[in-house]
């Protein structure tokens, strides 16, 4: 019989302190309902990644699936050489790459997982993160490693690098609007670009850090009460900080003001990393069909996701 694995895991949106994050800030992330699924079996020839018509070698450096490839190859450094068969990984994703929605965290967990099930390693839930962190640093340079905790837990999570995540625990689902602005942009330009800010204004962006920490913590207090408002207004806020660091482009500021004009739209921001990819907007309750109905015609990867949604599955 072939052997076979497969797993599957969120996308994410950035709901407070991105970039600030990487920088030693709070940030507050939630998983998604749109996934990437990994399904792993054993082949003939040379092992390959494969997706959406497109196949590239594993062993291939074309600049393809490269948060799968180092992930799986992480994975097949510590399995012994005796165990270390050909393998088709293949990849289905709802997630587009670039849209700062989690595409390559989503992958790089889901594919650790399917490689780990596959070798029977009972890697646990940390070494999975560490190991998907190897494919977001292949693909974003210099990231905080928010993204894969988030698409490894679930929920809603509160993080901040070198302290423990925690998990943002909600009685009331809270439903969000996520609207793709079309642009994809590459993540680790947008952290160099950043990084740059900080050294021409050291003192006033050391501030900013602070600030969107604050802001990420009177995030958690709205998002637990299930007040939408406040979670609106503190997006519009978070919106003008990203903007004062230069990720903000007059292409999203268009897309915020349009999705804002909308009637019982109550506060957006970009998402992620910027430069293009996708904002969200907290929405008044039960008026989710009726906000996409007017933005669906513009903008046609938009969605609204209930939050919490489920992490990293196993799907065997
Ligand atoms: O993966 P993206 O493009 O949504 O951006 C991640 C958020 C950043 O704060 C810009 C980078 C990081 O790793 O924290």
């Amino acid at each position: 019989m072939t052997r076979r694995s497969a797993a599957s895991a969120p996308g994410k949106v950035i709901l407070s302190g991105e970039h600030f994050v990487v920088h030693g800030s709070y940030s507050l992330a939630a998983a998604i309902n749109k996934r990437v699924s990994v399904s792993i079996k054993q082949t003939a020839g040379k092992s390959r990644v494969v997706s959406d018509g497109l196949t590239s070698p594993l062993s291939s450096n074309d600049g393809s699936f490269r948060a799968v490839k180092t992930v799986a190859t992480k994975i097949l450094n510590i399995i012994p050489k005796s165990e270390n068969v050909p393998l088709e990984i293949s990849i289905v994703s709802e997630i587009p790459p670039g849209s700062g929605l989690g595409s390559s965290a989503a992958v790089s967990v889901a594919t650790a997982a399917a490689m780990s099930s596959f070798f029977q390693l009972s890697l646990n839930n940390e070494d999975i993160s560490e190991i998907a962190f190897h494919g977001e640093k292949a693909v974003h340079g210099n990231p905080s490693g928010i993204d894969n905790q988030a698409c490894l837990r679930g929920g809603l999570i509160l993080f901040r690098k070198n302290s423990a995540t925690k998990s943002v625990r909600i009685e009331k689902p809270i439903k969000l609007l996520i609207v793709f602005s079309g642009k994809k942009r590459s993540t680790s330009r947008l952290i160099e670009k950043v990084a740059r800010r900080r050294t021409e204004f050291p003192n006033y962006f050391q501030k900013l850090v602070s600030s969107a920490s604050d802001l990420s913590l009177e995030l958690v207090d709205s998002v637990e009460s299930g007040d939408t408002h406040k979670i609106g207004s503190l997006f519009t806020i978070a919106q003008s900080e990203l903007s004062w660091i230069g990720v903000s482009t007059n292409r999203l500021e268009s897309l915020i003001d349009f999705v804002l004009s909308q009637h019982a739209v109550l506060g957006a921001k970009l998402t992620g990393a910027g430069g293009g990819g996708s904002i969200i907007a907290a929405i008044q309750e039960g008026s989710g069909d009726n906000v996409l109905n007017a933005i669906l015609p513009r903008y046609h990867f938009s969605f609204v996701t209930e939050i919490p949604q489920e992490g990293l599955r196993w799907e065997d």
